[in-house]
């Protein structure tokens, strides 16, 4: 049985969904269960592209132990040194350089000739070898590339140094067979393929990325990039748990398996559409809410007499599990701190007491509180400790069916500690809200997207608002979670705006730091 690495691209490519907008203390929280789940590598996001995802690689990088961490570079020197910046510290540093390949890229894209982008990918390879152990190097629209170049192309970067080609297939464009076929046809025509591992990327605009991938690996690819599910640029990459629960249900017709803790697929799921505000549709394949559901009277009936006639994976094989009710008002530290531990956080003593407090203030008003509302608490975030944006202290919402709603909202500006208070109408309870967070905050804000969705089944459930606002024509996003809807969404927004304004500071410092040193 061959072993499938799994490069997990959730912190990248994923991150690059619309409207998904991750901060640092979010990235590393995913990384650290992406180490839990067994992923070989992590790929933790692009360095060069903003101050913010340089110091999130570069954290991630020095807190992962277990495996890999990546970052992407365009072809170009710095994006290489800012990469190399970034991982070094890392256990096992590696990078992933890219270039495109296709006629189409070459010439609306690069304005570049082939033997012009053979010589860039030469160059980069081997400077990017001088710094990392291990070089990854990409053809980007590999798919949509002559074969006999891209053939050409490979050969001189693995003489370069590269020790692992990728070929995506970045607009999802493949048929499985074809895409397959481009393997075949590397392993057949490059004389020194037996020297890289093959990797494969696959998108999903016609929905075949994840069929596509493993007909790359029937047809020798090593590596598969995915994502949590499956989320990417447009309609997203090939989603990591369909992948690998393929390969361990189908190991007997792709001959090949993965070394994932599938238990911890679930969990992965859930912190990664928590934090990302993405989703998951209730039909999705394994991590859906229906994956397991049997609804159907003759269904129904089989499956109580024997699983097997109509259940080809086990619930528990993917750590879903009936809701367990843990913890209540009379729980202790030791219960609460045990029980985090279990859900695989990790918190100094200052940390725990201040979720603690938070905990016993939501069983006040929640009695039952279960493993999904310890996750929602613990996440519930409080953008930055900076002095920078604008604190929630409380909000007052009087509604009739026969009056216009009103909201009256408390907040404290961080920066100079002052308190704001205003009062606003709207032709709803939420719009009364934002209307009244409008007037707080000094900026022009416009509401683009708001979602809300409960945490789990149950009257008592915590409400999660997603929403996308734009803050001075700069689009952001942000969650806000509590008991009461309008409380969530207030939050929602107010963190979506935090989001902003660190962002940019950040941007103001190193604008600033560039400044200083030119
Ligand atoms: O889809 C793609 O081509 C990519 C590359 C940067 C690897 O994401
Ligand atoms: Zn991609």
């Amino acid at each position: 049985m061959r072993k499938i690495n799994v490069f997990d691209t959730t912190l990248r490519d994923g991150e690059q969904s619309p409207g998904v907008n991750l901060n640092s203390r979010e990235k590393l929280a995913i990384a650290k269960q992406l180490e839990r789940l067994g992923v070989d590598i992590i790929e933790a996001g692009f360095p060069a592209s903003s101050r913010g995802d340089f110091l999130a690689v570069q954290e991630i990088a020095r807190t992962i132990k277990n495996c890999s961490v990546t970052g992407l570079a365009r072809s170009v020197k710095g994006d290489i040194d800012a990469a190399w910046e970034a991982l070094k510290d890392g256990a096992s540093p590696r990078i992933h350089i890219f270039i495109a390949t296709s006629d189409i890229h070459l010439k609306h894209k690069l304005k570049m000739t082939r033997e012009e982008v053979k010589e860039k990918a030469v160059e980069m390879v081997k400077y990017a070898k001088e710094r990392f152990p291990i070089v990854q190097w990409s053809a980007e629209d590999a798919c949509r590339t002559e074969l006999p170049f891209l053939a050409e192309i490979v050969e001189k970067v693995i003489d370069a140094g590269a020790s692992v080609i990728n070929l995506p297939d970045t607009v999802g464009y493949l048929t499985p067979a074809e895409y397959g076929n481009i393997f075949k046809y590397m392993k057949e025509h490059v004389p020194n393929i037996g020297r890289v591992k093959l990797s494969a990327h696959c998108h999903d605009d016609l929905g075949m990325a994840v069929a596509n991938s493993l007909s790359a690996i029937e047809n020798g690819a090593d590596q598969i990039e995915c994502a949590i599910n499956g989320i990417g640029e447009r309609a997203g990459n090939a989603a990591l748990e369909e992948i690998a629960v393929a390969l361990h249900v189908r190991n007997d017709a792709h001959q090949a398996d993965s070394s994932l803790n599938l238990h911890e697929l679930k969990r992965t799921s859930d912190l990664v559409s928590k934090l990302t505000g993405m989703a998951v549709p209730r039909n999705k394949a394994i991590v859906g809410d229906n994956a397991f559901a049997h609804e159907s009277g003759i269904h129904q009936d089989g499956f109580l007499k024997e699983k097997s006639t109509y259940e080809i994976i086990s619930p528990e094989l993917v750590g879903v599990t009936a809701d367990a009710l843990v913890l209540g008002k009379h729980s202790g530290r030791h219960a609460f701190k045990d029980r985090l531990n279990a859900l695989g956080f990790q918190f100094d003593s200052e940390e725990i007491n201040k979720f603690f407090t938070m905990f016993k203030e939501l069983t006040e008003k929640k009695k039952e509180i279960t493993d999904d509302d310890l996750i929602s608490l613990i996440l519930e975030e409080k953008v930055t400790d900076k002095k920078i944006g604008y604190e929630f202290l409380s909000l007052q919402v009087h509604y009739g069916t026969s009056q216009v709603p009103t909201a009256t909202v408390s907040l404290k500006n961080q920066e100079n500690e002052q308190l704001i208070q205003e009062a606003a109408t709207g032709a709803g309870s939420v719009e009364a809200v934002y209307n009244t967070l409008g007037r707080c905050i000094d900026k022009n804000i416009e509401l683009t997207d708001y979602r809300i969705q409960s945490n789990r089944k149950g009257e008592d459930a915590l409400a999660q608002v997603f929403v996308r606002v734009t803050v001075n024509g700069k689009e952001t996003s942000g969650r806000g979670i509590a008991q009461d809807v309008l409380e969530a969404s207030a939050k929602a927004y107010l963190n979506a705006v935090n989001r902003q304004l660190v962002l940019d500071c950040n941007l103001d410092g190193l604008k600033r730091q560039t400044a200083v040193g030119s």
